[in-house]
């Protein structure tokens, strides 16, 4: 099939406790965001300090058609507009991903539309496409995945193909960004909370230097449950009178500096051994802009040739834009037989709590081709 022929996408999103449907479309082969609709449960989950994964299920199934209707209005399409339906297939907690799956094959089936299981993080990658201007050499493109579950440099000579250069050993960064605030009584999720208070510190009265795990490992792996355990101990050793705000600020922004330092370190050493024409960020920290700046000041000292890109804010979280442009992309690169087989298969299509992210997936999102 033609890439640059029109396609839309009603995309579903349900991985985690985020419920969110999106139309998108293809312009001159790029993404486009018709609608993005995202019902957050934050509130609901604050109570218990984090996603309680079947109460975020039980959410899911009752906001999912609301959510859904919501995106096509927007978008003004009617079912017959839609060309495919796309899910997050996995990662994710499974309850919350069956939500979600079970919705969309049950549409797919009554519309008789083609199903489209797409990874999470290759949806939190594919955000960036929205903006990428594909007219200029876009790969080989790396992308620093930063999530809840997931801290990755990802290397893609193409669209679709993942080389993964290095990920995390045990926590992820934004899992880090979590514990941390967690420790200091900060609410779930912690990212955010931390991230303001470390813009907050008064950073000329405070020495406070927290270690950079695995900086000098001469890899691309991570490690960021010893940085935790370093802020654990810094707390602890501070009385309690003395954990004011001036102490929990210098504790985050002391945190954060860690954590970017050694993203911006290893993938500064990716860029230079790989020489990608782009350089994405992916997945919820890429919410975070002392990480922004950070990279974006070592793309600008030392690589002029790569293209530094970041999501819009409201794509960096959580959303079903993002697996609409994946699904946009993808189906767009299929044949008609291929779009068939994806009809044909709806039924067949489950979630996976550990889905990997392939080399190719066509097998994947097609399994009885
Ligand atoms: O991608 P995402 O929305 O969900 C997953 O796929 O995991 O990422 C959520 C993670 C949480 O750990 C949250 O604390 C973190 O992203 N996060 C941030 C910021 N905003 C969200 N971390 C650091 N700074 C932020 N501004
Ligand atoms: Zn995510």
């Amino acid at each position: 099939m033609d890439s640059q022929k029109s396609v839309k996408i009603l995309a579903i999103e349900t991985s985690c406790d985020d419920t969110a449907a999106a139309v998108v479309t293809l312009e001159g082969g790029a993404p486009v965001i018709r609608s993005s609709v995202v019902s957050s449960q934050i509130e609901l989950h604050r109570q218990y300090g984090g996603v309680v994964p079947a109460l975020a299920a039980r959410e899911h199934v009752k906001n999912l058609v609301p959510v859904v209707d919501e995106a096509m209005r927007g978008a003004g399409v009617a079912p017959d507009d839609i060309d495919a339906i796309a899910v997050t297939q996995g990662p994710g907690l499974i309850p919350s991903l069956l939500a979600g799956v079970s919705g969309a094959k049950a549409l797919a089936l009554v519309w008789r539309k083609p199903l489209i299981g797409i990874h999470h993080i290759e949806g939190h990658i594919y955000a960036n496409f929205v903006r990428v201007d594909e007219s200029k050499e876009t790969f080989p493109l790396l992308a620093l995945v930063v999530s809840g579950g997931h801290t990755e440099l990802v290397l893609m000579r193409d669209h679709f193909e993942y080389e993964i250069l290095g990920r995390t050993k045990d926590d992820a960064a934004g899992e880090a960004f979590d514990k941390v605030a967690k420790m200091l009584g900060l609410p779930y999720p912690g990212g955010p909370e931390v991230a303001a208070r470390a813009a907050a510190a008064d950073t000329s009265e405070s020495h406070l230097r927290f270690p950079r795990p695995m900086i000098d490992s001469g890899d691309y792996n991570f490690s960021f449950s010893g940085l935790k355990t370093a802020v654990l101990y810094e707390i602890k050793k501070t009385p309690e009178v003395d954990r004011d705000d001036a102490f929990m600020n210098a504790i985050c922004h002391a945190f954060q500096e860690a954590v970017v330092n050694v993203l911006t370190a290893k993938t500064k050493r990716a860029i230079a051994e790989h020489a990608p024409t782009t350089l994405v960020i992916a997945g919820g920290v890429s919410a975070n802009v002392a990480l922004r700046e950070s990279l974006s000041d070592m793309v600008a000292a030392e690589f002029p040739y790569t293209r530094f890109v970041v999501p819009e804010f409201r794509y960096s979280l959580d959303n079903a834009a993002m697996i609409g442009s994946a699904a946009a992309l993808r189906y767009a690169r299929l044949s008609t037989e291929e779009h068939e087989a994806l009809q044909r298969n709806a039924i067949d299509l489950e979630p996976d709590a550990n889905l990997w992210l392939g080399k190719t997936s066509l097998e994947r999102i097609a399994p009885r081709p």
